[in-house]
């Protein structure tokens, strides 16, 4: 489990001065739809969970990792609403699946009210949260980088077979856990994971996310942080 995602308290259901709120957010049919419909497309392709799991995990780690290094709280709650309508455009197509997502969140956060300044920023997030084409270029979108990108846990793999795993099964399937600290004072931000190498191998992990760390660590740096890596309690970056 990523163990810091869980800390922040939902916040109210209607926000002060009509801001739109995270729980306003979650709780709209059509992000539900979205989100829903992306999942099941990303089952068929065969990949793993993108449902309201990773969606509700990546909005806690996004918004707690702001909050962490002391930004506005409204920063911080514009972040969570970028990471739980992230993986949306996947309804639409895993190709540049990120710049689909930013459109439907702008239909979505225009309807609920949200002012332009406000929805131009999730949508920037958004839209840079995809390694091939994606770049930290504001705090909320490091932050949503880091939530996404932190996400490698056992309970995301679909496939009851373990003889018909592929590597990212495999990889997911042996992380025990994931945990995602910030320290504030000394600027450190580190993903910290447990991976059973029985399941798979530490060489399998960097196969397929070292582009992904190396994102981790541009976004870190966005941050005015160093990002550290740790498996299995060694640093290794
Ligand atoms: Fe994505
Ligand atoms: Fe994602």
């Amino acid at each position: 489990m990523t163990g810091m995602a869980r800390e922040k308290k939902t916040g109210d259901a209607a926000g002060p001065a009509g801001r739109v709120t995270i729980d306003q957010v979650r709780r709209d049919p059509e992000v539900k739809a979205f989100i829903k419909k992306a999942d099941e497309n990303l089952e068929q392709l065969g990949y793993t969970e993108h449902g309201t799991r990773h969606a509700h995990l990546v909005s806690s780690i996004a918004e707690n990792i702001l909050l962490r290094l002391g930004r506005p709280q409204r920063e911080a709650e514009l972040a969570a609403i970028a990471g739980y309508l992230h993986d949306m455009g996947n309804g639409i197509s895993r190709l540049d699946h990120g710049i689909a997502a930013a459109l439907l969140a702008q239909t979505v956060l225009r309807r609920l009210g949200m002012p332009v300044e406000e929805y131009t920023e999730v949508m920037c997030a958004i839209g840079n949260h995809e390694e091939e084409y994606g770049e930290a270029v504001s705090p909320i979108s490091a932050a949503l980088i880091l939530g996404d990108k932190s996400d490698v846990h056992k309970s995301r793999v679909r496939n009851i077979e373990p003889a018909a795993f592929d590597i990212h099964d495999r990889v997911n399937f042996a992380s025990q856990k994931s945990f995602v600290s910030v320290d504030g004072g000394a600027k450190t931000i580190t993903l910290e994971l447990e991976i059973d190498t029985a399941g798979s191998q530490v060489m399998e992990y960097f196969e397929i996310f070292l582009s992904r760390m190396v994102m981790c660590r541009r976004a870190a740096e966005f941050l005015g942080c160093r990002f550290s890596l740790v498996i299995n309690k060694s640093i290794l970056m």
